[in-house]
């Protein structure tokens, strides 16, 4: 089995030098340097399975099954998109077995869908997946290609040619952002990128210069590190919009644990971001508990509010520039909610999960909440008791008059307004009134 990896593969994302290509690949059949799989046990024997109705083979591929959830994701805003313009041409730009481009078109009726993998290896496993559900057709009439280009290569041609996409889904691994300027190059204005990261690590704040590098941003680690890696990676797609003289705005970011795997929609326009508080710096304050945004001319005079000055160095940390705006558009949500009833992809089953995902993101888009959330350990630990009931503390926090949604980032945790002094209050409080 043989992978490809991007860093390999891409040595530069808009010129195509033939005799760097050579040196990477002697064998002009195939087009990219091959190199042993790094990843051999998330590959899969060749079997057919079926998702959402759809039957496909893996063959030695790259698939998780577990992504099933972020491909529904896609999907909904895929076929809200085409309801709502009466067009979709998709690339999907880095398309494993092609799972990606079958779902798209059948699922969202996409017109074309552009299926691309490096490794031309997938090339008869894509195209009898996508041929077994849609005719390939000729001509204007046809319904989908096959390609093997590096992705950067693959959507930069598409620019070059002027054969502009309304949706262009970036699946790739690691913090490869590489792809972001490419994909939005190769896209029409007002629309969607689904771009991905798999680098838990990195937003963990555990290589800030990893961080800076792909996404321009130095991420330090904070306890809701798992929202920082959704909000470094709009951060990142922010950057490279501002570069084109483009904004771009999330519909929806979604974490998932298995990976760990970052994903965000986002639409693109042209012009400036709407509101330049969304885009800054990020603090968090070991002493309080108590995280705070900062805009950019506050630079230099970064410090926690909880006391005037003695909070600085190892015990106030500071990650950014990030995206500090909504992580989530509610009306958009709801749409996608909408879509999934009609689709019956809610209930009981496997349909409970997309449900409740989809509705604990709604409730997290609450204009009120910060961003971050608060883990009910942390609240336990510096208030020396045991940690509270989540839905008690959060019906008490309502009664208060506080903000307050679960995170679908974290289990355990209570996105809200209510300092940490006060959390720490309303848990203590809490303890007597409940049954031992
Ligand atoms: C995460 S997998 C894709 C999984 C697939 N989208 C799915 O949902 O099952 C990433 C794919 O990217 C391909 N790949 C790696 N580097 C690439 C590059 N630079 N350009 C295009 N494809 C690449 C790999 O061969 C692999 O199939
Ligand atoms: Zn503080």
């Amino acid at each position: 089995m043989l992978n490809l990896t991007p860093k390999a593969l891409s040595p530069s994302p808009f010129l195509f030098n033939p005799i760097l290509a050579k040196t990477l690949n002697p064998n002009p059949n195939t087009r990219f340097t091959a190199i042993p799989n790094q990843f051999p046990h998330q590959n899969c024997k060749s079997e057919y399975r079926t998702e959402r109705g759809l039957e496909f083979e893996t063959g030695e591929t790259f698939f998780r099954h577990e992504s099933a959830t972020g491909r529904d994701l896609g999907v909904l805003a895929a076929s809200l998109y085409k309801r709502s313009k009466g067009q979709l041409r998709v690339l999907d730009a880095l398309c494993g077995c092609g799972i990606r481009s079958l779902r798209y078109l059948v699922g969202a009726e996409a017109d074309f869908v552009l299926a691309n993998d490096a490794n031309d290896e997938y090339r008869s496993i894509i195209s009898e997946n996508l041929s077994r559900a849609v005719p390939r057709g000729f001509g204007d009439e046809r319904r989908w290609s096959v390609t093997h280009f590096d992705a950067n290569r693959a959507m930069a041609e598409c620019y070059v040619q002027r054969e502009f996409f309304d949706f262009i889904d970036v699946d790739s691994f690691g913090s490869d952002s590489s792809f972001l300027r490419s994909a939005m190059n190769a896209l029409k204005l007002d629309g969607l990128i689904y771009a991905t990261s798999t680098d838990g690590y990195t937003s963990g704040g555990h290589r800030p210069h990893q961080s800076l590098a792909a996404y321009g941003a130095y991420v330090r680690p904070m306890p809701y590190s798992n929202e920082i890696g959704l909000r470094m990676l709009i951060g990142g797609a922010v950057r490279e919009a501002s570069v084109l003289g483009y904004r771009v705005t999330p519909l929806f970011s979604y974490y998932s644990y298995h990976g760990p795997v970052f994903r965000v929609m986002l639409r693109l326009n042209r012009g400036k971001l709407v509101d330049d508080r969304h885009y800054g710096f990020i603090g968090y304050c070991h002493h309080c508990g108590n995280s705070q945004a900062f805009s950019w001319n506050e630079l230099g005079r970064i410090r926690c509010p909880c006391t005037d000055s003695k909070v600085s160095g190892p015990r106030y940390v500071v990650s950014g520039p990030l995206w500090a705006g909504p992580l989530h558009d509610a009306a958009y949500l709801t749409e996608m909610l909408n879509l999934a009833e009609q689709w019956a992809w809610v209930g009981s089953g496997t349909g409970a999960d997309l449900e409740k995902l989809l509705k604990q993101m709604i409730d997290e888009s609450d204009p009120k909440l910060p961003f971050g959330y608060i883990k009910l350990d942390e609240v336990a630990s510096r208030a020396k008791i045991n940690s509270p009931p989540l839905r008690i503390m959060m019906d008490t926090l309502h009664k208060e008059g506080y903000a307050a949604s679960r995170s679908h980032i974290a289990s355990n945790a209570i996105k809200t307004n209510c300092p940490m002094a006060e959390c720490m209050r309303i848990a203590k409080n809490l303890r007597h009134s409940l049954p031992c």
